[in-house]
This record gives C-alpha cells, sequence and structure tokens, in this order.
C-alpha cells in the first residue's frame, strides 16, 4: 500500500484506500514520537516542496512547510497569488507547468473547486490538493480521523455531529467521504440555507447512517465527537445573505455540559464565533490538539508519497 501512494497525487480523499490511511496512522504516530523527542529524520534531504497557495491559510500551509523541514527537506512557497506573475495574468496551467520543474511535491490551495485536479493533469510531479474551493480538503480529513483515533483508540461505532456550513465546507465534504468507511452514527446540523450538497449526500448515502437536521439540541446527548464548521465568508456570492446567517450558531460551555460523557469538540480552525472561547477550557476542547496533530500527519504523507 505504501508503494500505491509513491508518486501519487492527492486531489480526493478517495484517492487513499482503506491500507493507505491506516499507513497514514502509523507513520504519523512515529513522526510524532521523533518530532517530540527531538530526533531528527532526514528522509527527504535534497528533496523540494513548493507550496502554491492562491487563498489564505495559516495550518495547512505552514505544518505542510513545517512537516517538509522536520523529514529533512526544503520549501519554496507563494504564500500570496498577487505577488507572483498570476497577477499578470499567468494561466494555472502555465505556473504548475514551471513550479513542477522547480519542485519534487506540489502543495495546490484554489478557490476554484477542481483546481488541483486540473493542476494534477498539468504535472509530472505529485499535487496534494489543500483546499479547492468548496470541492474538498483530503489531508484535513487525514488530520481529522487521526485525532478521532488518537482519542478514542478507534472511530468505528462513534457518533459525530457535524455542524455548520455543510454547503461550502470543504473539510465537511471529505470527511463524510471517508467516515462512510466506518461504521458511525453522522448527525448533520446547519441553517437551511447551508445544508449538505445535494452530490455530496448522495455520494455517501446508503453507506452511512445519517440523520439532517436545523436543530443541535437533540443530539448533544448522544455524541461523541462535535465536529464545528464556521461559515465560509469568502464563499458567499451575497454578502447580505452572509450577515443574516452570521451567528445562527454558537457553541457555549452548557452545550458542552450536555454532551455525552468523555465527548471531544474538534473544529478545523479558523475558528470565528462559532464556538464560545470559555468552552477552550473545557476538557472536550480539542481543536488545538487536531491542528498540532497537522504536522505529524502531513509528514506521514509527504513520506508515503516520496516512497520513503
Ligand atoms: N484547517 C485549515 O485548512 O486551516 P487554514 O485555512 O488555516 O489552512
Amino acid at each position: 500500500m505504501v508503494i500505491m501512494l509513491k508518486n501519487r497525487s492527492i486531489i480526493s480523499i478517495s484517492d487513499l484506500d482503506g491500507e493507505d490511511i491506516n499507513e497514514v496512522f502509523s507513520r504519523a504516530d512515529k513522526m510524532l514520537e521523533n518530532i517530540e523527542s527531538g530526533k531528527k529524520i532526514n528522509v527527504m534531504s535534497s528533496k523540494i516542496l513548493a507550496t502554491l497557495f492562491y487563498e489564505p491559510s495559516t495550518r495547512t500551509r505552514l505544518s505542510f512547510e513545517s512537516a517538509m523541514e522536520r523529514l529533512g527537506g526544503s520549501v519554496i512557497s507563494m504564500a500570496d497569488s498577487k505577488t507572483s506573475s498570476t497577477s499578470k495574468g499567468e494561466t494555472l496551467a502555465d505556473t504548475i507547468r514551471i513550479v513542477e520543474s522547480y519542485s519534487d511535491l506540489i502543495v495546490i490551495r484554489h478557490p476554484l473547486e477542481g483546481a488541483a485536479f486540473l493542476a494534477s493533469r498539468f504535472s509530472s510531479k505529485p499535487i496534494i490538493n489543500a483546499g479547492d474551493g468548496s470541492g474538498e480538503h483530503p489531508t484535513q480529513t487525514l488530520i481529522d480521523l487521526y485525532t478521532i483515533r488518537k482519542e478514542f483508540g478507534s472511530i468505528d461505532g462513534k457518533t459525530i455531529t457535524i455542524i455548520g456550513d455543510l454547503k461550502y465546507g470543504r473539510t465537511v465534504h471529505s470527511l463524510l467521504s471517508a467516515l462512510s468507511r466506518y461504521n458511525v452514527t453522522v448527525n448533520l446540523v446547519s441553517p437551511e440555507n447551508l445544508a449538505i450538497p445535494k452530490h455530496v449526500y448522495n455520494d455517501v448515502k446508503g453507506r452511512l447512517n445519517m440523520n439532517i437536521s436545523t436543530d443541535i439540541t437533540k443530539y448533544l446527548g448522544e455524541t461523541d465527537i462535535l465536529y464545528v464548521t464556521r461559515i465560509q465568508k469568502e464563499r458567499f456570492t451575497d454578502k447580505n445573505e452572509y450577515a443574516r446567517l452570521i451567528g445562527s450558531y454558537k457553541i457555549t460551555v452548557s452545550d458542552v455540559n450536555k454532551l455525552k460523557k468523555g465527548a471531544i469538540i474538534m473544529h478545523p480552525l479558523p475558528r470565528v464565533d462559532e464556538i464560545s472561547s470559555e468552552v477552550d477550557n473545557t476538557p472536550a476542547a480539542r481543536y488545538f490538539k487536531q491542528a498540532y496533530y497537522g504536522v505529524p500527519v502531513r509528514m506521514a504523507i509527504i513520506s508515503m508519497i516520496a516512497g520513503e
């Protein structure tokens, strides 16, 4: 299975099979040990990772770059497309043709769904989708699954309640696809206008035990994992609609107290106002730990694609 991922692009979470995902988990455990013990690994020395970010990012870009540095490799970065020749009208295809000749692996985030797939058509080097519009964010899902596994020992048997912008939230789209491989129950909660898109729902229905509602209260007592997402302001064409929806849900300490015993709260971050800051001090909060796992999980992914 390691060979299967060697030199391969990751555009969708469905590009990884169950064995690949288990291998990510087991490598991430080892990478985490190495990070925490300060042990140096040099499996990527002489290799270069390019990060092309056409949209803002804190965690994804910096954790990929940190992961590559921790593996002994080097990084070249376009953190803002305004400072690149994109602003002069260069096409994505031409940019990729150039960047693939400067690097061994390309991580791309782009506002258009399908952009990472398009990039992979113009690159002989592997492409990792770091978020394509409202499409997918597969490596975030690997971090999410890894966090659940670290917290509970396994993913099977859990009830996961996902609340927020299910329409535009790409992390949710990848996560649902991944969860459909496990024996879990998923409750999907959102304002009506931000419901899960039909194509995402249809893709997993029949393989996933799902409930849909606009009301979270009925699910709190059965929830092992409360996965919260922000309203994706940048995807709205009608700013008045965003203004109407912002603040339509907010997780408070009172909600946390109603969760099943031992439940955790996850969020891919960034957070705006959908989780009260007081929740950060409760034992259920895991979103900062989840973000911490970004480096070991991405070290695992890079090393597998490199065939190391
Ligand atoms: N979770 C995530 O994708 O965060 P960033 O937008 O900061 O990369």
